[in-house]
């Protein structure tokens, strides 16, 4: 018995999906072009929920181990892929995936457990592959089994979960010859990866496991950035846990299916103990309780059950994830969908949206650590609200449009009684008019804020460019930045922003503007410059300094402090249509531009 139920603690990191937008293709695997199209949220959801019921984790000496594991689990199953991955301190690990999930079933049936008296006997497909011992007998069992099969060509061990140190991304963004590759060569570099991607959905199959002998039909949904398209390796894992009567009750009222209205054996089932909130905030301080004592590799369990959404917080040690549990959260993940949706409609979209979110790291607006802060959620907001906007022609469309083009099949109603209903199938969506490069964007965006009236109006998702009554809401209340939750429309996404934090925001859109506005004048000469881009890359790659965009990640290599903003400075477009500053009313910026903590 080669596999060893594992019961030891590890450590953490991760990441990325290869599902592709009208326009892109995989860059994976050099030169082949694994191009896969899949235009429905829920499609890739399940496939990814049913390739993680099909594999197992198993920890190894090193990643020398794949092809003696690739026999050993030949016996069992058909090997489907192998990925491998370490965390950072050098323990190695092994995803296998079968063809069939009956595999995982017989190779967890040769598994046996540590001969160690203080260890709890959980049987999980999270394993450990022993080193053989010389001259050691074979378990029973596998003398039963059938030889071990020769494998004529071993497939190529994939790789991933690498988490880039920012020296690495530094050198090949200096090596990009344009803006725009800069921000693209940031997004493929930071994305989740196929690796990551598939340890998001193992880790959610583990809780699904935990509970099946009580739920047979439970799902733990990741939702949040693991699945919309704008995760970055090292991000959390957010999982809704859900019992699966609200799913199961919608397939039916969706299917026009009655016969479970008619059914003779019900289920003897106990009532909930209390109302609402109170029965899930006591669930989920059991189902902590579970992960902390039973389930293998789930450590630090914290629960925070008077959050507004009340969450269970754990790291899963084995595949290095920092999760957030929580319970009847289908809102969340129907946002989720939406963005995945806006992310697919224009290859633009997320490569834009992770340079923004780098860009407000390093200008210190965004803390892993609540507070008063903007969230890397409201930011994907903006950007795609600015998309929305883009004139003459939008990049995106408003999710008003997305509603009026919904059929009866996209009709979603989540548990708490939202609608969440919008077109689901893009795969016909006419692709957008606008062909403006990423840089453009990338400084569309910074101006359209760097002057958008944030103490009058409210931003508008489902508005988008507004027609005749123009850009923005009417704010409903106070709050210094509205940002209307597209699904619960009388919610603030960034109600926690307090008015010194959108300050800090404004002055820092203001900085980036005026340094891409150089940044863009600069490039435009250096192309009348007959092959100076060329020869200017060059030279900057051969003393390997950061150049282009890269000023807009490191404030503090910032040399345009002369030309910077501080508080009060105030903008207008000329009559070049080019961003200036009218006047500075007073300059504090120094201490306005230190990160607050
Ligand atoms: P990162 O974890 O930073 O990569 O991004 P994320 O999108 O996963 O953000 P986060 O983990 O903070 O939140 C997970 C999901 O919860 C988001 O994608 C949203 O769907 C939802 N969410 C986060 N913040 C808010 C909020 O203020 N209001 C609402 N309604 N939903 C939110
Ligand atoms: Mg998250």
């Amino acid at each position: 018995d080669k596999f060893r139920v594992t019961s030891k603690p590890t450590f953490s990191i991760c990441n990325n999906v290869k599902y592709f937008s009208h326009s892109e293709k995989s860059t994976e695997d050099k030169g082949k072009t694994a191009v896969k199209k899949i235009f429905s949220f829920e499609s890739m959801i399940n496939e990814r929920r049913k390739q993680a019921e099909r594999s197992i984790l198993v920890q190894v000496q090193s990643d020398h181990s794949y092809p003696e594991l690739h026999s050993y689990c030949s016996q069992h199953g058909t090997v489907k892929e192998m990925h491998h991955y370490s965390l950072s301190n050098d323990l190695h690990f092994i995803l296998v995936e079968f063809s069939n999930v009956e595999d995982v079933a017989q190779v967890m049936d040769v598994c046996g457990h540590i001969n160690q008296s203080d260890v709890v006997p959980v049987k999980s497909p999270l394993l450990w592959f022993r080193v053989r011992e010389v001259g050691s007998n074979i378990n029973s069992k596998l003398k039963k089994s059938k030889s071990i099969p020769v494998v004529d060509h071993l497939p190529p061990i994939k790789r991933g979960n690498v988490v880039l140190p920012s020296s690495e991304i530094t050198e090949r963004l200096i090596q990009a010859t344009t803006h725009s590759q800069q921000i693209e060569y940031m997004y493929t570099l930071s994305q989740l990866d196929e690796v990551g991607t598939r340890l998001r959905f193992f880790t959610a199959h583990q809780v699904e496991c935990a509970l099946r002998g009580l739920f047979p039909n439970m799902r733990a949904l990741p939702f949040g950035s693991s699945v919309n398209g704008f995760g970055r390796k090292g991000s959390d894992l957010d999982l809704c846990l859900q019992f699966d009567e609200d799913f199961v009750k919608r397939k039916h009222r969706e299917e026009g299916d009655d016969s479970k209205a008619a059914v003779r054996l019900v289920f003897q089932a106990k009532t909930t103990v209390a109302s609402g909130r109170a029965q899930i905030q006591r669930q989920m301080e059991t189902v902590g309780d579970i992960l902390q004592l039973f389930l293998p590799g789930c450590t630090h369990v914290r629960r925070i059950l008077q959050a507004r959404v009340p969450i269970v917080k754990y790291h899963q040690d084995l595949t290095g994830l920092e999760c957030d549990l929580s319970m009847t959260n289908l809102t969340a993940v129907y946002m989720s969908e939406l963005l995945w949706i806006m992310g697919t409609l224009d290859s633009r979209v997320r490569p834009l949206v992770f340079f923004v979110r780098h860009w407000a790291k390093a200008a210190g607006l965004t803390y892993e650590s609540p507070g008063p802060f903007i969230t890397n959620f409201t930011l994907t907001l903006l950007v795609i609200h600015y998309l929305q906007c883009c004139k003459p022609n939008p990049v995106l469309p408003s999710l008003s449009t997305l509603i009026s083009m919904a059929s009866p099949a996209d009709r979603r109603i989540s548990d708490d009684g939202v609608n969440c209903t919008f077109l689901r199938d893009v795969s016909n969506f006419a692709p957008s008019k606008n062909k403006e490069s990423l840089q453009s964007l990338l400084f569309g965006f910074y101006e359209f804020y760097s002057t958008f009236d944030f103490h009058g109006k409210g931003l508008s998702l489902a508005k988008g460019h507004g027609g005749k009554s123009g850009i923005g809401i009417t704010k409903p209340d106070a709050s210094p930045l509205y940002v209307e939750n597209p699904l619960e429309r009388m919610l603030n996404v960034s109600k926690n922003v307090n008015g010194e934090e959108l300050e800090r925001f404004k002055i820092q859109l203001r900085n980036a503007a005026w340094i891409m506005e150089e940044l863009v004048e600069h490039s435009k000469e250096a192309v009348l410059q007959e092959g100076s881009i060329k020869h200017g890359v060059r030279e900057k790659r051969k003393n390997s300094s950061p150049w282009g965009l890269m000023e807009l990640l490191n404030p503090a290599s910032k040399n345009h402090r002369d030309n910077t903003f501080s508080v009060g400075t105030m903008m207008r477009i000329n009559a070049r249509g080019r961003l200036v500053k009218v006047t500075d009313l007073f300059d504090d910026s120094d201490s306005l531009k230190t990160p607050v903590k």
